[in-house]
């Protein structure tokens, strides 16, 4: 009873501890009068910008020279903003719902990804004067074209929208008794709505158009919805604020609509690219994607093992030890770790760590995917110390053995021969989980999959190739894996 007691209080102690990282946040969106952001920019030489290219004509992958770059009309616009301000652009790229997150928590300098600056984000951030105006349609297969005809046709209906776009709030306020379902990319909208899983997609006009032109099986209706100016239009989004460089990049965009760069050159541009990117859209075509996919997700997973087993290893022997307050600690970090999702701990280390000292993604994502795998090696050690039979350990006492020599030359050696399949079966999991780092813009095979479904314009094709990629890559490690268990087993 006394020991759940300590239990419970030291994982609200721990708890508390982590409260600070989220205040930290609210103090920090706060500037004084005094506003240094332009000045900070110019003293770093970079500019970095954050967006989600997965929203053509806006931005967009395509490949050059066997290399993705960023394309689309947002980064024309913020190049030539770059230069004006005399520095360098920097682009880092994420889900569109983590954007504003990176941007509060300084991770990024600004967001430019197509985003409207409805009332609600103006509450949070600092919005440029608007660059564009768009205007929301409604993408559907061509063979319902008999049926919908607006926004009315989906009363009862499923549409589709991008997670954490102003899209997916208006349809669902704008439309009765309608289902609006997320989608982290718009390559996954358009597959949903192909596999009849949506009836329909809210999506920003220039970007259905390009859908659309790309995908004769599709075809484009005027949603019909009633929207003011901010959410017809984009705009750029900085801390809250940052008027200092929101004044400097204004100053930037009125030269661009003065000379009318936006549909004179950057949308042309943009037009080139896409149909660039159409092309050859056969798979072989893009293994320069998924190899690269595969070593992250390779490197990955062998940093985590190796802290992991470290970290495990150091926790598995607190939790055996007789030492209260070591026993008490490693249990409230092993169950902690193990009661709440790795894809929160890589957002909490990533942004909420992040805080404090700014971590890269592919670091964080190491350091997230280690902690949470030390957590489950420790009790793999743990289990595989305590199968050993205590007589095991009385023999060796009794023989005149020191304690550590019964751990080293007695208990251990046992131990591996049941620790090991079940660390091997921890890599090979990892290998998989790891896959959730790609929601911070870690290139791993899962983020380089959805690379490849918004370039190609096709849905499973891509999915089938990096699903093979993860059977072969698992296999062949627990064929390896099982080769040395057979061998532990001979020296028996
Ligand atoms: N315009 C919409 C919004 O602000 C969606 C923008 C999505 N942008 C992107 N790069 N994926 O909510």
């Amino acid at each position: 009873m006394k020991k759940k007691f300590l239990e419970i209080i030291t994982i609200v102690g721990l708890l508390f501890t982590l409260l600070p990282f989220g205040t930290a946040n609210a103090a920090n969106s706060k500037t004084s009068s005094s506003d240094q952001s332009l000045a900070k920019i110019q003293k770093k030489g970079v500019l970095v910008m954050g967006t989600s290219p997965d929203y053509a004509p806006y931005e967009f992958q395509t490949t050059k020279n066997g290399k993705s770059v960023d394309v689309g009309m947002d980064i024309s616009i913020a190049k030539q903003i770059a230069k004006d301000l005399g520095v360098k652009l920097k682009i880092k790229n994420m889900d569109f719902d983590s954007l504003l997150v990176a941007l509060q928590t300084g991770k990024v300098d600004m967001v430019m990804a197509g985003m409207n600056p409805t009332a609600a984000r103006r509450k949070n951030v600092t919005f440029s004067n608007i660059y564009y105006q768009g205007g929301q349609d409604i993408v559907i297969n061509k063979k319902d074209a008999g049926i919908y005809k607006s926004k009315k046709s989906f009363v009862g209906k499923t549409l589709g929208a991008q997670t954490g776009t102003m899209q997916y709030n208006m349809a669902k306020k704008q439309i009765s008794n309608v289902t609006v379902k997320g989608f982290d990319k718009g390559a996954d909208l358009i597959l949903a709505l192909q596999t009849n899983k949506i009836d329909g997609i809210v999506m920003e006009k220039p970007s259905a158009e390009a859908y659309v032109k790309n995908n004769p099986q599709l075809s484009l209706i005027n949603g019909n919805f009633n929207l003011n100016t901010n959410e017809t239009s984009s705009a750029i989004a900085f801390q809250k604020g940052a008027t200092s460089l929101a004044g400097a990049v204004n100053k930037s965009l009125a030269k661009i609509k003065k000379k009318d760069l936006i549909n004179k050159v950057y949308l042309k541009e943009a037009g080139t690219h896409m149909k660039t990117n159409t092309v050859n859209t056969s798979m072989t075509h893009y293994w320069k994607y998924f190899a690269k996919g595969i070593g992250y997700t390779l490197l990955i997973s062998a940093f985590s093992v190796f802290f992991g087993f470290i970290l495990g290893t150091i926790l598995a022997f607190m939790r055996l030890s007789r030492n209260k307050l070591l026993k008490l600690v490693s249990t409230a970090y092993i169950e902690f770790v193990r009661g709440t999702p790795l894809m929160v701990q890589i957002m909490f280390v990533y942004f909420g760590i992040g805080l404090i000292v700014n971590l890269p993604a592919l670091t964080s994502g190491i350091i997230a995917v280690s902690l949470n795998s030390g957590a489950y090696v420790a009790e793999v050690i743990r289990g595989g110390i305590n199968s050993v039979d205590k007589g095991q350990t009385e023999a060796a006492r009794s023989l005149g053995l020191s304690k550590k020599g019964t751990m080293r030359y007695v208990v251990l050696p046992q131990a591996i021969k049941n620790i090991w399949p079940a660390l091997g079966n921890e890599f090979i999991s990892l290998i998989k989980e790891s896959s959730i780092v790609s929601i911070i813009g870690v290139t791993d095979l899962i983020y380089q999959l959805k690379i490849v479904q918004s370039d190609t314009y096709r849905g499973v094709a891509p999915i089938v190739v990096a699903m093979l990629l993860y059977f072969v890559v698992t296999f062949g490690l627990s064929k390896i894996l099982a080769y040395f268990e057979g061998r532990m087993k001979h020296a028996n």
